[in-house]
């Protein structure tokens, strides 16, 4: 067993904050080849990299592959070290072991590397079971295919499971991905958190936005295009603008910090590695300079205090 993780559980990716490329190549949700191109991200990804920020996180089925190709691009262009999180989709026609290998190998393959930092089981999807994945996770892991193994979406009894299995082999389950944002805190009422921090599995922060909601940027008036606007976002959008006059507020006593700042610090305070989704420069510029900086125990409690009158509302989405 490794014991490096269970002490100082974000070692085995060294970062505080990582970057999500779901928007690398997703047409359909994101809008990419629209509002933004390969040279855009491929300028995000730079100024990530010479940020400080090296975590990155992908799956094989954001963009049908295409996240994990743009990005094998930009680390080969690039030449410098990052550390590679991608993900396996156990769909229901994936039966055997043999098929998160192949899947694997693919995404290898798609990010030109010969071995990455962390391969996540992307959802639990019956019929396989949380024992079997993980026996082909630590097949992976034992050929030197992966240096660690996470989970994402899992309930605290999938997790358990996982943990357990893999320690039977000797190996420690290094991460959950879920989501959680100051619009999102079930994993602090699932349970999921407390088991985590317990074992001393790692979890990072998915949507740590709300999918830009966060930002402060829109407004029932100005809602997201596309998908992301739907009426009900209009409506929630409505509901969360106190929050945001205080994230506001509390950036402005810093200097002027925005919105997007205060929602990853306040992440980064409970103890999580949040990954925000960047689509520009400007974008990954604005985010990555959220390490300069932390919240005071008071903004903390009083943030903690506005997002519990939202996500305990009836009302959000
Ligand atoms: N494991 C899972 O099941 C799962 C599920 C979802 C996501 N994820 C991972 O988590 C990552 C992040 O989540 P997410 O992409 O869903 O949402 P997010 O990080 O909450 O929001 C990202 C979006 O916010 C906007 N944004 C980001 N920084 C901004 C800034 N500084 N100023 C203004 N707008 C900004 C951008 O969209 P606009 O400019 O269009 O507003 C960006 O695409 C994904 O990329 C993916 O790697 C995993």
């Amino acid at each position: 067993m490794d014991d490096d993780f269970t002490k100082q559980p974000q070692a085995f990716i060294n970062a505080r904050m990582g970057i999500g490329t779901w928007a690398w190549g997703d047409r359909l949700f994101w809008g990419y080849g629209g509002e933004y191109n390969d040279e855009d991200l491929k300028k995000a990804f730079l100024v990530s990299v010479q940020g400080g920020i090296n975590f990155f996180d992908t799956a094989e089925v954001y963009g049908q592959g295409k996240s994990e190709l743009l990005l094998g691009r930009f680390i080969k262009e690039f030449g410098g070290e990052v550390k590679l999180a991608s993900k396996f989709m156990p769909f229901p026609w994936r039966l055997s072991r043999r098929g998160l290998l192949r899947a694997l190998k693919k995404s290898l393959k798609r990010l030109g590397v010969s071995q990455l930092d962390l391969y996540q089981i992307h959802m639990p999807i019956p019929p396989i079971t949380v024992e079997t994945w993980m026996d082909a996770m630590s097949e992976a892991y034992q050929a030197g295919l992966i240096k660690a193994i996470g989970v994402s979406n899992y309930s605290r009894e999938q997790i358990q499971r996982a943990y357990e299995t893999l320690a039977k082999q000797g190996v420690k389950l290094a991460s959950t991905q879920v989501e959680y944002s100051l619009l999102n805190r079930e994993i602090e009422q699932n349970g999921v958190k407390q088991l985590c921090d317990e074992l001393g599995i790692s979890i990072i922060a998915y949507s740590p936005l709300a999918q830009g909601l966060l930002t402060g940027k829109y407004s029932s008036d100005q809602p997201p295009h596309g998908i992301r606007g739907r009426q009900q976002t209009r409506n929630y959008l409505k509901q969360i603008q106190p929050l945001i006059t205080e994230m506001r507020r509390i950036g402005a006593d810093h200097a002027g910090k925005p919105p997007v700042q205060v929602a990853l610090n306040w992440l980064i305070s409970k103890g999580v590695v949040p990954i925000p989704g960047v689509k520009t420069e400007e974008q990954a510029l604005q985010n990555l300079e959220t390490l300069a900086w932390t919240l005071s125990a008071e903004e903390i409690k009083k943030l903690d205090a506005l997002s519990d009158q939202i996500t305990h509302s009836d009302n959000h989405s």
